[in-house]
């Protein structure tokens, strides 16, 4: 069998394409090095990947209509597990204008992968990588899978929405297994620079302030990467289409994140609080309950030991 990972240039794609190259498989790579950050940072995440053999890139753009670039990577009669991660991530730049790059790369390129799937016949798994952001302002924490109506906070929440509902449609009009899990703000190594922990690691580096949108009493579940790749991992088997969270158990409000984040970095920072931006939730926090009887999943890294990794990782690019 051979493992498809979309989006693997990406921080969680490439994370977990390095656990299965270390597992022996061999992992069809596809990314497109979109600039929403830089791609010189994409291409570092997956430098010491290229060097081995059982890594394939195939450096296309999923949102094509013509997949047969795809067909070629497989031979005819090869089982295929599909991990798909491959995403326009970020809420908040996915007002305005943006919303075409989010629509293109969130449902457009999950409906061709789907169908390409579909065709293809010899897939074993389609998992895909959902958010928390489908979930919105909800009344009652924890957040939890069967809550009848997830109505998204923002375009991104929305399109990543649409694409969980064809995946799921795939499965069950035409059978095509597959698994989806809602990731919860991930952290660790090769982190997005648009995420709070790399920005915040950066101003503490540079003696800037720490920009915080709100008063920073908002709840966010942290979830160590080396967790959410064990857990896709875990949930290959599980092939119903059912929809499962990811979420790392360090539910805390901001401010104390922050404090954690000093801890790990041995330094002071400066905050300076600003309004609370448009598509942002207030709080968010997984239920894993599903995941845990589905699965035996359990998150298992601690904030600060999470944060020390990823601090590590930065320094050595640095350097
Ligand atoms: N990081 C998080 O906290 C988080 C939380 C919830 C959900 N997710 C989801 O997890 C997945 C991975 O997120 P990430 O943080 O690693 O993001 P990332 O931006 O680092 O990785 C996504 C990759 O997909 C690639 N890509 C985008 N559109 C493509 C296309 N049309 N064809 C080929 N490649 C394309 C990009 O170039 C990028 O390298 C995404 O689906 C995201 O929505 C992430």
């Amino acid at each position: 069998m051979k493992y498809m990972i979309t989006g693997a240039a990406g921080f969680i794609g490439s994370n977990l394409a390095r656990q299965l190259l270390s597992e022996d498989a061999e992992v069809v790579a596809v990314d497109c090095f979109r600039d929403y950050y830089p791609p010189e940072l994409k291409r570092a995440n997956i430098a010491d990947l290229l060097k081995n053999p059982s890594f394939k890139l195939c450096e296309e753009d999923l949102s094509g209509k013509n997949m047969s670039w795809l067909d070629r990577a497989f031979d005819a009669s090869e089982e295929i597990l599909v991990y798909h991660l491959a995403a326009q991530p970020g809420v908040r730049k996915s007002w305005g204008e943006e919303f075409y790059q989010y629509t293109t790369d969130n449902i457009i390129s999950t409906q061709n992968l789907l169908e390409w799937s579909l065709k293809r016949g010899n897939v074993k798994n389609f998992i895909y990588a959902s958010s928390s952001s489908v979930y919105g302002r909800v009344a009652d924490l924890p957040m939890v899978e069967d809550m009848t109506l997830p109505v998204p906070d923002s375009p991104y929440g929305v399109t990543k929405l649409a694409a969980e509902n064809l995946v799921r449609l795939y499965t069950r009009n035409f059978g095509l297994p597959s698994v989806s899990l809602r990731f919860f703000t991930v952290y660790g190594p090769g982190q997005r620079p648009d995420m709070a922990f790399s920005i915040f690691l950066e101003a503490i580096r540079t003696g800037n302030p720490l920009r915080i949108f709100g008063d920073g009493s908002q709840k966010r579940d942290f979830t160590y990467v080396g967790d959410v790749v064990r857990g896709l991992r875990l949930s290959e088997k599980c092939t119903d289409g059912r929809v499962m969270n990811l979420g790392g158990g360090n539910t805390l409000p901001l401010l104390e994140a922050i404090g954690t984040l000093e801890e790990a970095a041995g330094k002071k920072a400066k905050l300076l609080f600003m309004p609370v931006q448009p598509g942002d939730v207030r709080d968010t926090c997984a239920s894993t309950e599903l995941l845990f009887k589905t699965t035996g999943w359990k998150p298992s890294t601690p904030l600060l030991e999470g944060l020390r990794r990823q601090i590590l990782e930065t320094e050595n690019r640095q350097n």
